[in-house]
């Protein structure tokens, strides 16, 4: 427990970023009304328009505050035409860049339908998912594979004739996130919604790439250690089908870093959509909290962007903190996150145009203000 208080470096970033952060930071101001706040926030500007105005993605100090701070929180990085001479994403330095320097290997996503949010998705059978069989999480490898920098194109006589991406899956890798996944499985207290057994499901493609071998094998190995979780095996291709019809099935989910980027997407569909995933990018000795949906251009600056996915970011990041300080007032406040949000979506007071509703980003964040007031310290 620190009795100085956390370090959050907050990083609002493009487009509908600096939207969804700023009522995050409304709903921090109110859990911590009534008593001194266990953590202090520190902003810094950063991104693609910030170099489009500037020729800087972010500022030295900012790199360093990052590394130093005691979490890190992310609203999006990206602009239309902010891109580095090289052509990489302008604002990569904040996420891509961050992963690597910091080494946040894990990025762990949860999926969970919470009471009165609605998907987009009509039914037939059933009322197609239902909060009682949407409940997973998927731990996506966050340093390697096809993100690895080993890329680049082959010209002659300046054009270009061969671009090349290295697919990289190494031991350390590999190990290290299913370790991380088979340790969140065995303290997950109800398992997957279908039949209550902890599970973790690797996702790969070993029927055919050699990478996706080698890391089965690994989870195989380190699985053998975790008697009481159940491993489950699925080919991508085959998952995305077995994820959108039978959900309840799903309790961890495993998968390399580009895999785990497109089903995640794909998955938080079953939780009401993008405005609602948040990911927590996470090292041995540092965390980065970010809503997933990135900065949405079409949507910046019209006070509509649903805050949610920075609101259930801001969970994972007290959870985390409180769980590597073993500081109960964190996990305090993280339960009574949790609830204020659980009782906003179930009474349908905070739907924003993703939802079908008008309520704007910033009575939201109001909304789930006053519900944080009205749950007990
Ligand atoms: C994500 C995003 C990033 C990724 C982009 C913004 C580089 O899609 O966090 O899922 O590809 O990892
Ligand atoms: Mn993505």
């Amino acid at each position: 427990m620190k009795d100085s208080g956390y370090s959050i470096a907050v990083f609002a970033g493009d487009g509908t970023g600096p939207e969804v952060v700023r009522e995050g930071t409304k709903v921090l101001a109110a859990l911590a009304e009534g008593g001194s706040a266990p953590w202090h926030l520190t902003e810094y500007p950063g991104g693609g328009q910030y170099y489009l105005a500037t020729g800087r993605e972010w500022e030295p100090d900012a790199k360093a505050a990052a590394e130093a701070a005691d979490a890190i929180l992310l609203g999006a990085v990206g602009w239309p035409g902010a891109t580095l001479p090289n052509g990489d994403l302008a604002g990569r330095a904040l996420v891509l860049g961050l992963r690597e320097q910091l080494d946040l290997f894990a990025n762990v996503r949860p999926c969970k339908l919470y009471p009165g949010v609605r998907h987009r998705i009509s039914g037939t059978f059933r009322e197609v998912w239902t909060p009682r069989n949407v409940d997973l999480v998927i731990v996506r490898e966050n340093t390697e594979d096809l993100y690895t920098p080993a890329r680049g194109r082959l010209s002659r006589g300046g054009e270009t004739e061969v671009a090349i991406d290295t697919r990289v899956v190494t031991r350390k890798g590999s190990e290290r996130i299913v370790r991380a996944a088979f340790e969140l499985a065995r303290a997950r207290p109800h398992g997957a919604p279908q039949d209550g057994r902890k599970r973790l499901t690797c996702v790969d493609k070993s029927n055919v790439l050699e990478g996706c071998r080698f890391f089965r094998e690994t989870f195989d190995r380190v699985g053998a250690e975790y008697p009481d979780v159940e491993r489950d095996y699925a080919y991508v291709d085959a998952f995305t089908q077995w994820l959108v019809r039978d959900p309840e099935r799903f309790d961890v989910v495993v998968a390399t870093n580009m895999m785990g980027d497109i089903i995640t997407d794909l998955a938080a569909v079953l939780q009401g959509g993008m405005g609602f995933a948040s990911g927590a990018n996470l090292g041995y000795d540092h965390g980065l909290f970010e809503p997933v949906h990135g900065s949405a251009p079409k949507h910046a600056g019209h006070n509509r962007a649903n805050p949610f996915a920075t609101f259930f970011a801001i969970v994972q990041m007290l959870r985390w903190l409180a769980e590597r300080h073993a500081d109960p007032r964190l996990a305090r406040q993280a339960d009574r996150l949790e609830s204020a949000l659980a009782s906003v979506l179930a009474n349908g007071t905070a739907r924003t145009y993703d939802q079908g509703g008008s309520v704007t980003t910033s009575a939201a964040g109001d909304r789930v203000a006053d519900a944080v007031r009205a749950v007990p310290t």
